[in-house]
């Protein structure tokens, strides 16, 4: 058994690097087979070390063919270094410099494969397109380096390659010279410098057969920068969002941080294979084609915001990322929880605030409550890590985000600006910790935040419990609140947080009360953040003339759960009356998840199922209000029609009755439509417009309320709204519409959706097979049917002409669609979920360990379930760790998933 300890690396155990590389000279020989890499590296003792610079340079480097190592122009010999796995150690470094205690160059020559490269780390190819991935630690798969964003560099790079097979070449910053290769014609050269200083994590190279659609954007200093988006020849009609995407987050960057751009040009290029969303390399972002391309007929509307944020993310780390950098990557949240609060402040900008707000919290509260729950729970900042591909959780980037939103609430607007302003502007060129975060917080705003800084130490989710009293006779009313927070791995009996708690009081006609609190002389206002700092803390509010409803949470301004005992008639009250938008969401959720457990109660002692009317009176109301021109805004309408998802339920209970849950909202959701099926009618058709399509948060939230209507109406199972339903899957000239109608037709169990949904799958697949993208969605609807019997679907689906498994889309869209949202198909009695889950692990994990951890998830959160599946889960668990040959990333995982 390996040893866990030994394979950890600690924040504890942080030193600064013992040498600096001023320069990094880079030379790539592209050929089919292989590649050709020249790195001329000029090192320095680092002045920022206490220690003294060591008689040793140890370099990290994996996978490497070492062809030639040189020092100050002197071949080494083998026998003057040695090499490991991950490393290679020169001694003796004094005797062979020339100048020893000052400057030296390195050069090394290596040979790599970027063709066999399937983990998609380093340089590889992705189809015809070399590409790289370097964030966090590929660059070491490209050269010998010190891989740690604390040493940053300033690049050079120089590509040669077949000018048919590669006309483009590129790389980080300006474009410096070009030209033939004089001794072979039909190679070309291109050399790129970088002006400002990187961490290696941020270098890339891009070689292919791309065109590029381009653009300008004039700064606020009037520099002309160049915009250019590179993808093939096939998908240029498909680049037009994402170059508007890039010219509002330029513009809003400036606008709200004062940020400017920095080169001559900013690239992105897109490409079919590749681990993640996109990533922010220096003035060369590389993008999964799933996030930049978009055009109406191949696109839906979720995937058309999902490329304006991605696009957005990774342009904003610019500053918060590549400008200021982090120090190691335990700090990875100080760049990415920051990157993600300023991409959904974009988000919120440019569309519905509230629905946005909605959005996130709804993803927060499914799926970091749920890892912070688990075994892998950490801290915003984590202590220890074994493979940091792991870490780049929901807890770095959604909770890092509400930190940073917490912040920005408490500090307010002015001194939020000044202290994101003082934190550029002191660490420009640096790369740095959030504990310098924190401090240009507090030092542009003389606010203390000793105690704030919990939130990044500390993991698990807060519990905040608020029981409210009015005293009539005094006319007050109070809140007594208790924080605590469930212990999590490795941390017992936690300090109390300071949570900032946005509230107001409404009286009985929905009027908020003015709030002044004992001791204040006047009242403040109708809406105020409370801090809670304490374990049990009382606020009293005088002048409260009769008992008030308590709004609480507002904009869920603190990543807590909230127990607070409201009544139903609460929350109906809330839904129509809260002036908090996001707070009447989160009433209609309360609301309708307190009756779909009342309803699994009475499943469970075989009493009559029925749906209180209040849940039904609630809804027509808001149906009602729809139907009423200009009443509300319609995005935000779908989501309070919308009833929690099996994921938000089975988070909320300790342990969850799959079966139950899924058979009590089908029950609810079906009793709804049939109750309210004249106002759904109505919506359907009051939003059935064939206005020209537009993809403007107005007519989004149009189609995603007629869409919403459909749904409900295809449950009632009458063949006129199926048919009605396959009309708009035929007619559709938008992916929306089509898509959302195919997922109607697939989930329905009425007789006739079955007939439909086939052929209609059919069709679907004949009509989009030549586009990847399109395809991949048609892998999701089928991965998350509801209907018995999609494991062996999906198993069936495996060995598809368009599936392919070294493809992470293809992998996602498929298998992490089946065991990460259908709960009903995953957590199968049986058990064969969970087996078809590790077999999959295991299968990817022999050439692509990074998603084959990432796809494990949902065999970590084995605690939410009850006995019979929590030992199944284990089993596979203890099935994936009895492995030999298993990737550090998924040894980590099943190691700190599995008991004994
Ligand atoms: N820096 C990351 C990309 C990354 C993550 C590279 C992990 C290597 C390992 C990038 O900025 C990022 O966060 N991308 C997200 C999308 C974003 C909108 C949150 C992604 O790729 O999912
Ligand atoms: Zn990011």
């Amino acid at each position: 058994m390996r040893d866990s300890q030994a394979r950890t690396t600690y924040l504890k155990d942080y030193r600064p690097p013992p040498f600096t590389i001023e320069t990094t000279d880079l030379e790539f020989n592209l050929y089919e087979d292989h590649v050709l890499v020249v790195a001329k590296l000029l090192f320095k003792p680092n002045d920022g070390s206490d220690e003294p610079a060591p008689n040793a340079l140890t370099l990290h480097g994996h996978e490497l063919e070492l062809r030639r190592l040189l020092i100050d122009g002197k071949n080494l010999e083998s026998d003057q270094f040695f090499k490991d796995d991950d490393s290679i150690t020169i001694p003796g470094l004094s005797g062979l410099l020339e100048k020893p205690q000052q400057q030296f160059i390195v050069e090394i020559h290596t040979r790599i494969e970027p063709q066999k490269n399937t983990a998609l780390e380093g340089l590889y190819k992705s189809k015809k397109i070399f590409c790289t991935q370097c964030e966090a630690e590929g660059f070491r798969r490209i050269t010998y380096y010190l891989d740690r964003p604390d040493v940053m560099s300033r690049f050079t790079t120089t590509i040669k390659a077949e000018r048919q097979k590669y006309p483009v070449l590129l790389s980080n910053g300006n474009n410096i010279g070009s030209g033939i290769d004089e001794k072979n014609p039909d190679r070309h050269w291109v050399t790129w410098e970088d002006p400002f200083k990187k961490p290696c994590y941020l270098f890339a190279l891009v070689a292919g057969d791309l065109e590029s659609l381009d653009d300008t954007f004039v700064t606020c200093s009037g520099q002309k920068v160049k915009l250019q988006i590179f993808v093939e020849e096939k998908d240029l009609d498909k680049c037009d969002h994402a170059m508007l995407s890039l010219k509002n987050a330029m513009a809003w960057d400036e606008e709200v941080y004062g940020r400017e751009y920095d080169l001559e040009v900013y690239m992105i290029v897109a490409v079919d294979d590749f681990n993640m969303g996109a990533m922010e390399n220096k003035g060369l972002n590389i993008f999964n084609t799933s996030c930049v391309l978009a055009n109406p007929s191949t696109t839906s509307d979720s995937a058309f915001q999902r490329v304006e944020g991605v696009v957005a993310h990774e342009y904003f780390h610019n500053w918060s990322g590549n400008r200021v950098t982090c120090r190691d990557w335990f700090q990875l949240s100080l760049k990415e929880g920051f990157t993600v609060f300023r991409d959904s402040e974009f988000s919120a900008d440019m569309g519905s605030r509230t629905v946005k707000r909605v959005e996130d919290v709804n993803f927060l509260k499914t799926v970091q409550f749920a890892e912070d729950a688990g075994p892998m729970a950490h801290s915003v900042r984590p202590d220890s890590y074994m493979e940091i591909s792991n870490f780049y959780t929901v807890t770095v980037y959604e909770k890092g985000a509400e930190v940073v939103r917490m912040l920005s609430l408490i500090l307010g607007q002015e001194n939020f600006r000044k202290g994101t302003n003082l934190y550029f502007n002191r660490h420009d060129g640096q790369a740095v910790t959030t504990e310098d975060f924190v401090k240009a917080m507090e030092d542009a705003s003389g606010i203390d935040l000793s105690q704030f800084r919990r939130w990044y130490s500390q993991a698990g989710t807060p519990v905040l419990n608020i029981i409210g009293n009015y005293e009539a006779g005094k006319k007050q009313y109070s809140l007594k609140v208790q924080q605590s927070c469930p212990d999590t791995p490795g941390q017992n009996n936690k300090l109390p947080f300071s949570i900032p708690l946005r509230m107001g009081l409404l009286n009985k006609n929905g009027i908020e009360l003015p709030l002044r609190l004992k001791d204040e002389k006047v009242a403040e206002s109708t809406d105020r953040v409370l801090t809670v700092n304490q374990e049990t803390q009382q606020f009293v509010f005088l002048d409260v003339p009769e008992r008030p409803v308590p709004s609480l949470l507002r904009s869920f301004s603190a990543p807590v759960r909230l127990d607070f005992d409201y009544s139903r008639e609460d929350l109906y009250f809330l839904m129509v009356h809260d002036s908090d938008g996001f707070n009447r969401w989160n009433a209609a959720q309360l609301l309708a998840s307190d009756i779909i457990r009342e309803l699994q109660n009475c499943a469970a002692s075989n009493s009559l199922q029925i749906v209180p009317p209040i849940l039904i009176n609630a809804y027509s109301g808001v149906l009602d209000a729809v139907l009423k021109p200009n009443e509300l805004d319609k995005a935000m309408i779908a989501h309070l029609l919308l009833l929690p998802s099996e994921g938000s339920l089975i988070e909320q209970v300790e342990i969850a009755n799959v079966d139950s849950i899924f058979s009590a909202r089908e029950f609810i959701a079906n009793a709804l439509a049939k109750e309210l099926e004249d106002r759904f009618a109505a919506v359907f058709e009051a939003n059935s417009s064939d206005n020209p399509f537009k993809t403007d948060s107005g007519s989004i939230a149009q189609r995603a309320l007629k869409n919403l209507a459909l749904a409900y109406l295809v449950r009632i199972g009458s063949d006129y709204w199926v048919e009605c339903c396959f009309r708009q899957f035929e007619e559709a000239t938008n992916m929306t519409d089509q898509m959302a109608a195919l997922r109607c037709l697939v989930n329905s169990d009425s007789k006739l959706a079955i007939d439909l949904a086939n052929a209609s799958l059919k069709a679907f697949y004949d009509k989009w097979k030549d586009e990847p993208l399109v395809v991949d969605q048609w892998f999701m609807v089928q991965a998350s049917c509801q209907r018995e019997g999609t494991l062996s679907q999906v198993k069936e689906l495996l060995q598809h002409e368009a599936f392919e498994i070294r493809n992470p889309n293809k992998v996602l869209s498929l298998i992490r669609t089946f065991c990460g949202q259908n709960y009903i198909g995953f957590h199968h009695a049986s058990g064969e979920g969970y087996e078809f889950l590790a077999d999959r692990v295991l299968e990817i994990d022999t050439f692509n360990p990074q998603i084959a951890a990432r796809l494990l998830a949902p065999l970590t959160r084995w605690k939410k379930f009850d006995p019979k599946r929590q030992s199944m889960m284990q089993t596979q668990l203890r099935r994936i760790k009895a492995e030999t040959n298993l990737s550090k990333d998924v040894f980590e995982v099943v190691d700190k998933s599995t008991i004994n």
